[in-house]
């Protein structure tokens, strides 16, 4: 729609003019750092930043039913910029102006409501919302559309020049940097460091396709993460990991689109998320509370954050019920399905601890949960919602596996909604399939296929003739190939 189609009170607030004084806040020490230069830890204490908007007292003025119809109105403008994350522009990133936006066709993913059997088998109704729908197949692309719509305001109004933007990933983070970082090609190249062996085929071959530099490293990815930090030390590099508080604020968007597709009706909702460097449930976390703070939705929803037992520390320090008691422990991570979040040393802990003592001190202990699972249970749940019309990937699996042990454990009522993050597509794990398939897993997974979720293609081995074959030859091929395929669907003739 044109802007001059809406009705006339609502057209001068759906273009959003650069607006708000964004700063770094450290979590550590509190202070104050401009967002004039990128920054990713706090150059006197250390720790890790967030992103605060100083201005933020002005978005109160600004009624929450208006809000609502301002969110509303613009899904249905006709204009580039609006049409991903910035739809709430307000919200998580209101000091970068339209033109230097990247929209990759990343947000607004659908929510797809759970199978009736698989809501039986999960205990509770829930959704999917699939972020594995977005551009490079996961979730990482709103963070990433924020993080390099910034840079590329750096680039187009700072005159910042010659940009290498580097990451250490499990695979999806690299796919999404090098994706948006060959969008702006000419300004701005990318280096990816993964954990060799431990990023699956299609992950590896994603920053290869769009030109990135890819450099492999002989451990996992906390040892990745600590190298790509040293760089970001050391040399003029852009760091596009989550510790970069752009990335925190696009991954908002998230948070915001649950509460559009349930029309800001949230308090029913559990919103379960897989956790491994922690950036994601940071984001989550920190988007409903600034919903909360505006008044667009009245009251928080209950968070569940679900991790693999071989991957666990956020599960290990909340299992501790005495906030005075509780330590923070790396773990050795094992083997794992789950393996885009197989972290044992979260970079975002510190945000998670802070933002989580805000949101039960807002909403009760009981709003934010974390639940352990095996890796038994994520493949058999992911590969259940593949067979009920779900494309889960292995941390949806992990996430329906999680909410499906927290509503048996009690710790979810039934009368609740679950909303899984679905947060890549199924296909970038097809070798977990084809392991539990093939009964291919090594020991270390502890993964032990099930029978009835087993599934493998059969031959029928009647070959079509040389081509010249004639009518009669083809004739009989078409014929003795149909009565295999028949034989095997037990399929009874009509005469
Ligand atoms: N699900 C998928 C598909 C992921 O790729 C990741 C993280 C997570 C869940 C966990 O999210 O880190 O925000 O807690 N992948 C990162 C990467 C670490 O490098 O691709 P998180």
């Amino acid at each position: 729609m044109k802007l001059d189609q809406f009705p006339p009170d609502i057209q001068p607030r759906l273009v959003p003019e650069p607006a708000g004084s964004y700063l770094y806040r450290c979590l550590g020490c509190a202070s104050e750092h401009s967002i004039e230069k990128l920054l990713y830890t706090c150059p006197r204490c250390g720790s890790v930043l967030l992103i605060e908007d100083e201005g933020r007292e002005r978005l109160k003025e600004t009624p929450p039913a208006l809000w609502r119809r301002i969110f509303d109105h613009r899904a249905m403008l006709t204009l580039a910029p609006l049409k991903g994350i910035y739809r709430y522009h307000e919200l998580l990133g209101s000091v970068i102006p339209l033109d230097s936006v990247v929209y990759l066709g990343e947000g607004q993913t659908p929510v797809v409501e759970g199978e009736p059997v698989l809501r039986d088998w999960a205990g509770l109704p829930f959704y999917f919302k699939n972020d594995g729908q977005n551009p490079s197949a996961s979730f990482k692309d709103r963070g990433m559309a924020s993080a390099f719509s910034y840079l590329n305001f750096l680039i187009r109004h700072r005159g910042v020049r010659d940009v290498l933007a580097v990451c250490a990933s499990t695979g999806d983070t690299s796919a999404s940097a090098a994706l948006y970082a060959s969008y702006l090609s000419g300004k701005v190249k990318s280096a990816v460091l993964l954990p060799r062996g431990k990023v699956t085929p299609q992950q590896l071959g994603q920053p290869l396709g769009s030109g990135a530099r890819v450099i492999e490293i002989p451990g996992v990815f906390d040892d990745c993460m600590k190298v790509v930090e040293y760089l970001a030390e050391h040399y003029p590099v852009a760091l596009m990991n989550s510790k970069n508080a752009w990335r925190i604020l696009g991954q908002e968007s998230y948070s915001y689109e649950i509460a559009q597709a349930f029309d800001y009706d949230v308090k029913d909702l559990v919103v379960t998320v897989p956790v491994g460097n922690a950036g994601n449930v940071t984001a989550v976390l920190q988007g409903f509370m600034k919903l909360l703070e505006l008044g667009i939705v009245t009251e928080l929803p209950a968070v569940l954050a679900v991790q693999s037992e071989h991957a666990n520390p956020v599960f290990l320090y909340y299992l501790e019920k005495d906030p005075r008691k509780r330590r923070y422990r790396p773990v050795t991570v094992r083997p794992s399905v789950a393996q885009a979040a197989m972290i044992g040393n979260p970079v975002s802990m510190p945000r998670v601890m802070r933002l989580v003592d805000r949101y039960r001190e807002l909403a009760g202990e009981g709003a934010f949960r974390v639940v352990e699972v095996k890796e038994q249970e994520i493949m058999d749940a992911m590969l259940t919602a593949n067979r009920h019309g779900h494309i889960a990937c292995t941390q949806g699996g992990e996430c329906l596996a999680g909410i499906r042990k927290a509503r048996a454990e009690g710790m979810v009522a039934s009368d609740r909604v679950g909303v899984l993050d679905a947060t890549a597509h199924a296909l970038k794990f097809a070798g977990f399939q084809e392991k539990y398939f093939t009964d291919g897993f090594e020991p270390e997974y502890e993964v032990i296929p099930r029978e009835e979720l087993r599934n493998r293609p059969l031959l029928v081995d009647s070959r079509p003739p040389p081509s010249g074959g004639g009518d009669e030859e083809y004739g009989a091929f078409v014929e003795k190939a149909a009565r295999s395929v028949a034989e095997i669907l037990e399929l009874r003739g009509e005469n």
